[in-house]
């Protein structure tokens, strides 16, 4: 089958085309519905099937000789542990822990929020929650209190499952104290919390709210699989958007289930049995998607690393995990290969392992460089393949089919759209723009299986946020162009979103809290280039009349207010006071041109400008302070 014909049919028929994957999974009822709308017109996947996402990923596999085969292997060096899960094993570890969530009243229907570090059991907990027709919501271990607070409200869970603490490197990080702060900050309290103890932290129990996992667990029973139906919500996942409240991105079991399944073989060519690895966590939709469900789902076994690309111990670790566990196709961030290739620049650490099972290296989360690739590509004699998605979509809008038809790759480019998704290039009007010229990039609706149709608690946001811009079009927040033959090349956001190591934040979140320190007037805060982490925010603060404060020290205490309030994974630095903030005769703060000043880009100065003399004294006071960046890219894009 080529490329071609794989993506004209489903663009042609796309009901044939995701009847056809349907088929490949083991439904309790098939649906009849393929692709429908609601009484509200929101379309829904396989809507009046019946099923469960976690008896597909593990009933099924038993029942079918798997049993012995491993699900999971757990590689941790931050504990010096390695264990092996198999499909049976699996299968009577979820099925025990949904029996302990029953016995807590979890119910169909009812929300758990899993905050817990990269153990097997933060995969169990997901697969017990959907086991029961619950729903999941996973926080990253990175986010600080406030920010779990803001999901506890918004999800209102029954139940938090957490562990004592997770290990980053060397640091041992309590999650309790964080999840109690978060609970008394929340106005809505869960019921109670699932804490499982882990050797390297004991924490303290909150009588009558907080219990044992081990011992609630050594108790339960295990329990069957409660049938949902496909458009009924398996995961809340949030997510960054422009504005300072995370979403609810709502996925629904069917088009999950389905577009996951196809993936495993379309985009990264496995067959069940085959080991694929996604260096993620489970706290980012790469996790849920490729560490957790499409693996399962596909019958492969999957790792669950508990690890750093570096440090833990050296920048040999992910060809040490390769190589030791044989895996087929391996998916990561461009930060974790920029990472290697600063501590080992020659690869010497990639010398000692067979990396002869390594068929092709994936990259996604944030654009591929061109010269991360090049390195890479040279240094592991491998092809390695840019592809992008997002949250919203669960997985890859662009990438290069490798069990289709593998295509050239063309540096810098995220490939082909994927079957399904009908990407175009349009300016704010709509209009569709020519190959090579650079806009919006838009998917046109209908969206494939596994795409987000609402936003958690908010019937309207999702068309308010993503469909209301470009009529007919999911507008991405992205911007990019295709060019003569096709491929899609992913520039960059052109909304407040800001990529930080693969981790997704709001700078307008990051505002809020730097606005909110007593001696700031008003601040803007940008997405500084950066060589290891892609992007990183800066604060650029007005502080307010009268108000004297140390630079150093005001930098000091933001640093602590963003750690303290979003979680050190924003990994906020620089502060720089400016007497004024460029601004429109309105009054608004005009950012894209801060962004281009503080990375070096081209920038425009809107004739709307307030007072154009603001320009020259940003930019004497950031080259003074050796702020502003070099333009490294002729290419790179900015709207
Ligand atoms: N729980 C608690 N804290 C966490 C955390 C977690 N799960 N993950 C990260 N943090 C903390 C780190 O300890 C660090 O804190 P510090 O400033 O006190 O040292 C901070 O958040 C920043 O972490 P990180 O972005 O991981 O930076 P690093 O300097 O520790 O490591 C890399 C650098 C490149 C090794 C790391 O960023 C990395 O592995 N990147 C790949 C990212 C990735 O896989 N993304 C996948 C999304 S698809
Ligand atoms: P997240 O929702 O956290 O997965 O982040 C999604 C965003 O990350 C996208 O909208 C892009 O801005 C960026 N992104 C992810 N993968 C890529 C890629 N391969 N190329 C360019 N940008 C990417």
């Amino acid at each position: 089958m080529s490329y071609q014909a794989e993506y004209q049919r489903s663009m042609q028929d796309p009901e044939g085309f995701w009847r056809d994957q349907a088929k490949q999974l083991e439904w309790y009822k098939f649906p009849q519905q393929i692709l429908s709308k609601d009484a509200d017109g929101i379309g829904h996947w396989f809507a009046d099937g019946e099923m469960n996402t976690a008896y597909m990923a593990l009933d099924h596999h038993v029942k079918n000789g798997r049993g012995n085969q491993t699900a999971i292997i757990y590689d941790s060096p931050v504990t010096n542990t390695k264990a092996k899960i198999s499909y049976a094993e699996l299968t009577d570890q979820v099925a025990r822990t949904a029996g302990m969530l029953a016995d807590l009243g979890v119910v169909k229907g009812d929300r758990v929020i899993i905050y817990m570090p990269m153990i097997p059991e933060a995969v169990v907990a997901m697969l017990a929650v959907a086991r029961l027709g619950a729903i999941h919501s996973v926080v990253f271990g990175g986010f600080a209190p406030p920010e779990l607070a803001v999901r506890i409200d918004d999800a209102t869970p029954k139940v938090i499952m957490t562990a004592s603490c997770g290990i980053e490197v060397k640091k041992v990080i309590e999650y309790k104290p964080l999840v109690d702060k978060a609970i008394e900050l929340a106005k809505h309290k869960p019921q109670c919390c699932v804490l499982l103890q882990r050797p390297q932290a004991t924490a303290s129990m909150i009588a009558g709210r907080d219990h044992d996992w081990a011992s609630l667990l050594a108790k339960a029973k295990p329990i069957g699989c409660t049938p949902v139906k496909g458009s009924d919500p398996l995961y809340i996942l949030y997510t960054s958007g422009t504005t300072g409240k995370p979403k609810g991105v709502v996925r629904e079991n069917g088009g999950h289930a389905v577009a996951l399944n196809y993936s495993m073989k379309a985009i990264y060519n496995v067959e069940a049995g085959d080991v694929f690895w996604a260096a993620s966590d489970v706290g980012w939709v790469v996790g849920h998607s490729y560490i957790v469900y499409g693996p399962l789902l596909h019958g492969c076994t999957t790792i669950v690393y508990e690890g750093k690309p570096i440090m833990t111990p050296d920048a040999g670790a992910l060809w040490r995990i390769i190589s030791e566990y044989k895996v087929k196709s391996f998916f990561t961030a461009p930060t974790a290969f920029r990472a290697v290739k600063k501590e080992d620049p020659e690869a010497l650490l990639m010398k000692p392992y067979d990396l002869s099972c390594l068929q092709v290296i994936f990259s996604a989360g944030e654009r591929l460089d061109p010269p991360t690739q090049e390195w890479l590509t040279d240094k592991s004699g491998k092809t390695v393949v840019d592809h992008w998605w997002q949250t919203e979509t669960g997985w890859g809008i662009t990438a290069n089919l490798w069990g289709v038809e593998p295509k050239p790759v063309k540096l810098g480019s995220s490939t082909l759209p994927t079957p399904g998704f009908d990407v175009r290039i349009l300016d704010e009007n709509g209009k569709q723009l020519a190959r090579n010229e650079q806009g919006y990039i838009a998917i046109k609706l209908p969206l494939p299986p596994s795409c987000m149709n609402r936003v958690w608690g908010d019937d309207n946001k999702f068309r308010d946020s993503y469909l209301q811009f470009l009529p007919g079009y999911y507008t991405t927040g992205d911007g990019g162009y295709i060019d003569d033959e096709g491929y899609v090349f992913v520039m960059g956001r052109v909304d407040d979103v800001i990529n930080v190591a693969g981790h997704r934040l709001s700078t307008g979140e990051i505002e809020e809290v730097v606005a909110g320190h007593p001696a700031v007037a008003e601040c803007a805060v940008i997405a500084r280039d950066d060589e290891l982490k892609g992007q990183i925010p800066m604060g650029l603060v007005v502080l307010k009349s009268g108000v004297s404060v140390d630079e150093t020290q005001l930098g000091q205490e933001l640093v602590k207010r963003i750690r303290d309030n979003i979680g050190a994974i924003a990994c906020y630095k620089d502060t720089v006071i400016l007497k004024r903030l460029p601004k429109t005769r309105s009054g608004k703060t005009l950012r894209k041109t801060l962004n281009g000043i503080v990375n070096g880009k081209p920038y425009n100065v809107p004739s709307t400008i307030d007072d154009p003399g603001v320009i020259n004294e940003i930019i004497e006071t950031l080259r003074g302070k050796k702020m502003i960046g070099e333009l490294k890219e002729k290419t790179r894009y900015s709207m």
